[in-house]
């Protein structure tokens, strides 16, 4: 065997950006399965993780430039081209990669000779799970919108009866119930709130009634199922679109809170609340829109605004999970050792891809972009 592959974790560099793509606990499992990791000095300390813990794992920490000699490259987001300088022929660069949005990126990190994985188009099976960040940053943003918006609404959630009075229950409406959808769902109710709850996938009926939400769907109208490949939404009917419309307006007009995560996979996310909807709300109310990034479920939204219309205020982070920067850290961190040690191949002393979950996040590779996805 040769030498010990060698993991280089990243200083992110994007504004706004606070985690950080490892941890003392994933660095300590990757040495334990025989690797050497370095990382960029001052690294963790937005997620609250000094150099020190990490040196104390076992990490060398470095100045700039850790990529250098590097077999595998990891980072929350993708790294600048110019950060791999040095990095071996043909290193790994594994991260959330936003192949859509930053494809220019994604022909140099080809240019370079890096093979690019993008963490976020890791399929959606069930021994990928463990893998998935997709799924363990929503979960956290779908909490922290809950929280955010608890905190700019100037009463309280839970129904209170007190010598001076009695206090009402929030009423929560979430809409939009994939992973975000449901942990917005818990922590509203953990915070005493009435919620309810809506998506165009029939399947959610049954996990909002579950989680002690009400169900407000849409009945008797064509192509009601809105699912299609991989368990996502497709994009409805004129006729539902009507229908949800109507029947999210007069729900809308009785609402304290609602927390909007509606996404569909390559398009731009839908229009769920207009602004004369918005005009109907009490004033106070509070609208999180988590597809603010994407475009936006929630008209007049601005991402990492708090934006007030018709008394309402409407907020939405471009990266929810970030301010959570620990947890959201912690997470992706065991996201990507558990995906790096499933493929861990003993007698190469490094990971060695299958087809299947290979093909899916491999953006680059022998000086060229090969993702379907992106070619297509
Ligand atoms: P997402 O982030 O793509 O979308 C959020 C939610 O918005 C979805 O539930 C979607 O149906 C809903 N939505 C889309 N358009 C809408 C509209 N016009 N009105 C109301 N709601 C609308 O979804 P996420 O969280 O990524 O989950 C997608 C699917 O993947 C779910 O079925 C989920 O259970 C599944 N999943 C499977 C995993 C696995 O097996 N490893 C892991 C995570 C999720």
């Amino acid at each position: 065997m040769g030498a010990a592959t060698t993991i280089a974790v990243l200083r992110e560099r994007a504004s706004g950006e606070h985690r950080v793509s490892a941890t003392p606990e994933t660095v300590k499992k990757f040495i334990g399965l025989g690797a050497a990791v370095r990382v960029e000095a001052g690294a963790g300390l937005t997620a609250s993780i000094s150099d020190e813990a990490f040196a104390a794992a076992g990490a060398e920490i470095v100045a700039d430039g850790a990529a250098a000699g590097a077999d595998i490259v990891l980072g929350v987001q993708g790294p600048e081209p110019d950060l791999l300088a040095g990095a071996k022929p043909g290193a790994w660069v594994v991260a959330s990669l936003d192949p859509f949005g930053q494809r220019g990126r994604v022909d140099a990190y080809a240019a370079g000779g890096f093979e690019a994985l993008a963490m976020e188009f890791m399929p959606r099976i069930t021994r990928a799970q463990s893998m998935d960040i997709l799924s363990s940053q929503s979960n956290l943003a779908g909490y922290k919108a809950v929280i955010v918006a608890a905190d700019l609404y100037g009463r309280a959630f839970p129904m209170m009866m007190t010598a001076a009075g009695t206090v009402s229950a929030a009423k929560v409406f979430v809409m939009g119930v994939g992973v975000a959808g449901l942990q917005a769902i818990a922590t509203a109710r953990r915070l005493g709130g009435q919620v309810s709850a809506t998506d165009v996938r029939s399947a959610t009926k049954e996990q909002i009634q579950s989680l002690g939400a009400k169900p407000i769907f849409v009945e008797n109208v064509a192509g009601i199922e809105g699912e299609g490949a991989g368990g996502y939404a497709t994009e409805m009917s004129p006729e539902y679109q009507a229908a949800q419309a109507e029947l999210v307006s007069s729900h809308i007009a009785k609402q304290d809170i609602v927390i909007t995560t509606a996404l569909i996979p390559g398009r731009p996310a839908p229009r769920l609340i207009t602004d004369a909807q918005i005009a109907t709300m009490k004033p106070g109310s509070v609208i999180f829109d988590l597809a603010v990034a994407s475009g936006g479920n929630v008209e007049g939204s601005v991402a990492d605004q708090v934006v007030e219309k018709h008394g309402v205020k409407i907020v939405g982070y471009s990266n929810t999970a970030t301010h959570l920067a620990a947890d959201a850290s912690a997470l992706f961190s065991r996201n990507l050792f558990n995906f790096l040690s499933a493929f861990w191949d003993k007698e190469q002393g490094k990971p060695v891809l299958d087809e299947e979950i290979g093909n899916a996040i491999r953006l680059t590779q022998g000086g060229k972009v090969v993702n379907e996805r992106l070619l297509g």
